[in-house]
């Protein structure tokens, strides 16, 4: 179970504390309050995944706050509702799960009772969520496959995918980090004919070079210690569709070897077998090396470099096309205000000239990040200057940060443009949250969310 945010709203003391203590145990973050007032209050500054409430309460019945809750609050940022009855009225219990509440416990109840309401709710709350966001990857796939663009250069890539969609050779697609290089090579595979076969990454960098030749080849039992079982290569599981080589330019002189005898053969042999297998698979490999340099470095082998670029891509920084930026804000914009359920109206001139005149060395990817902390930071529909805030290629985000899920890669960045506010504005909290905009009680909320000192 991960870790959920949780509201406690009960006018009883006594039962805050018990319900608390077990859902913090839970390993949950707890916020309990006995006044109606105020966790109205405390929800309309942040959200929260889950609002445990009751019913009778002095200021405000917990029926009206799961009314005023459905009404006011977009449906993204809306908990899943659990509401506590006292006295065995069914009809409010009933009002409120036609309200849209996830479910009711009738008092007295076990905190065990609780603890089960509360996971099926959370995990009801997470398929929610992850049912919209698939939505919206859907909507994506219906517009050249997400890529954006109106420059010439863009016009041009996405006429030449669907070229090379329908044949199957070779491509190499270069461009700096953050381009769209794998974009690219998910279209290529999305519109070909293999489309229902499977397409196979595997990131050359990221596996170690004595674990990657049995990770694209495979090993047969035995081939080596703990070679306890044989296992599939990448290369036979990607058969009938794409295999997808990220960062070919960190392969080692001995691997180019036996890669380029199987482009040249459509045969792998496994570590350790005598046999070889066939396979007929397309390969598309990508790189932000220079790999013509490389060849005259002697770092990178000359007939792999022919092998890998029977069809060079090249996709240009996004400084050398910046006509395409406002294109690519609108599209990060209504993106991420519907992963985060704001409603943002505009993106001002003077923001949009800012994120002009920026160069964008972590190019899409990091227009991306910087959008997406501004639509998080907005604190009304219009993004302004005070929102835009570029990291610049060294803060690009760890590089395992790509495989974190959205909620950390949000709090990642939001952790981050905290720590940069406060070091622009000399650790004062007042000129941090003007440089983003932001008042000093969020800005507050902020440091006590990521113990920032
Ligand atoms: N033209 C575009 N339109 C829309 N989104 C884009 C475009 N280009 C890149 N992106 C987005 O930017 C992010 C980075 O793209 P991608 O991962 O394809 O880059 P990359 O070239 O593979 O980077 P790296 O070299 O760092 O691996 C992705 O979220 C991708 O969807
Ligand atoms: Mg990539």
């Amino acid at each position: 179970m991960t870790r959920a945010s949780i509201l406690l709203v009960d006018d009883e003391e006594g039962i805050l504390k018990t319900l608390g203590r077990a859902l913090r145990e839970e390993g949950h973050e707890v916020v309990a309050v006995t006044r109606a007032r105020e966790a109205e209050r405390i929800m309309a500054a942040r959200s929260f995944d889950l609002l445990v409430v009751d019913n009778r309460m002095p200021e405000r019945t917990g029926l009206e706050m799961i009314r005023d809750l459905g009404a006011g609050t977009p449906e993204t940022e809306r908990p899943e509702v659990v509401m506590m009855t006292a006295h065995a009225t069914i009809e409010s219990a009933i009002e409120a799960m036609k309200l849209g509440a996830f479910d009711y416990l009738q008092k007295p109840f076990e905190v065990d009772e609780l603890l089960v309401v509360a996971r099926r709710a959370l995990e009801h709350q997470r398929l929610r969520t992850q049912h919209r966001y698939l939505l919206s990857e859907r909507d994506e796939e219906f517009n050249h496959y997400g890529i954006v663009g109106r420059s010439r250069a863009i016009q041009e890539l996405i006429r030449k995918l669907e070229l090379v969609a329908q044949s199957k050779s070779t491509v190499l697609v270069t461009g700096e980090t953050g381009t769209g290089k794998e974009l690219a090579a998910r279209a290529i595979h999305d519109r070909s004919a293999q489309r229902q076969m499977p397409l196979i990454k595997v990131n050359c960098a990221a596996i170690p070079e004595t674990l990657l030749e049995s990770e694209l080849f495979g090993h047969v039992k035995g081939a080596f210690t703990g070679a306890i079982t044989g296992k599939k290569g990448k290369f036979v599981l990607a058969d009938g569709g794409t295999i997808f080589l990220d960062e070919i330019g960190t392969m080692s002189p001995a691997l180019q070897a036996k890669l380029l005898r199987v482009l040249q053969e459509r045969e792998v042999e496994p570590l350790g077998s005598e046999q070889t297998l066939q396979v007929d698979v397309r390969v598309i490999a990508a790189t932000n090396r220079d790999l013509r340099r490389m060849v005259t470095e002697g770092t990178f082998q000359e007939d792999l470099f022919y092998r890998l670029s029977v069809i060079p891509i090249q996709i240009p920084p996004l400084r050398e096309r910046r006509e395409d930026i406002p294109a690519l804000v609108e599209h990060f914009v209504r993106k991420h205000q519907q992963r985060t359920g704001k409603r943002i109206d505009q993106v001002s001139d003077d923001a949009l000239v800012a994120l002009h005149a920026y160069d964008w060395p972590g190019n899409v990817r990091e227009l991306e990040n910087t959008i997406e902390r501004a639509v998080v930071l907005a604190t009304t529909p219009l993004i302004g200057p005070g929102q835009i805030q570029m990291l610049g290629a060294s803060a690009q985000a760890p590089s395992g940060l790509p495989s974190l899920n959205l909620r950390q890669n949000v709090e990642w960045a939001e952790k981050e443009t905290m720590r940069r506010a406060l070091e622009r504005g000399g650790g004062v909290k007042k000129e941090a949250a003007e440089l983003m905009g932001i008042s000093q009680r969020a800005l507050s909320y902020y440091l006590a969310k990521y113990r920032i000192e």
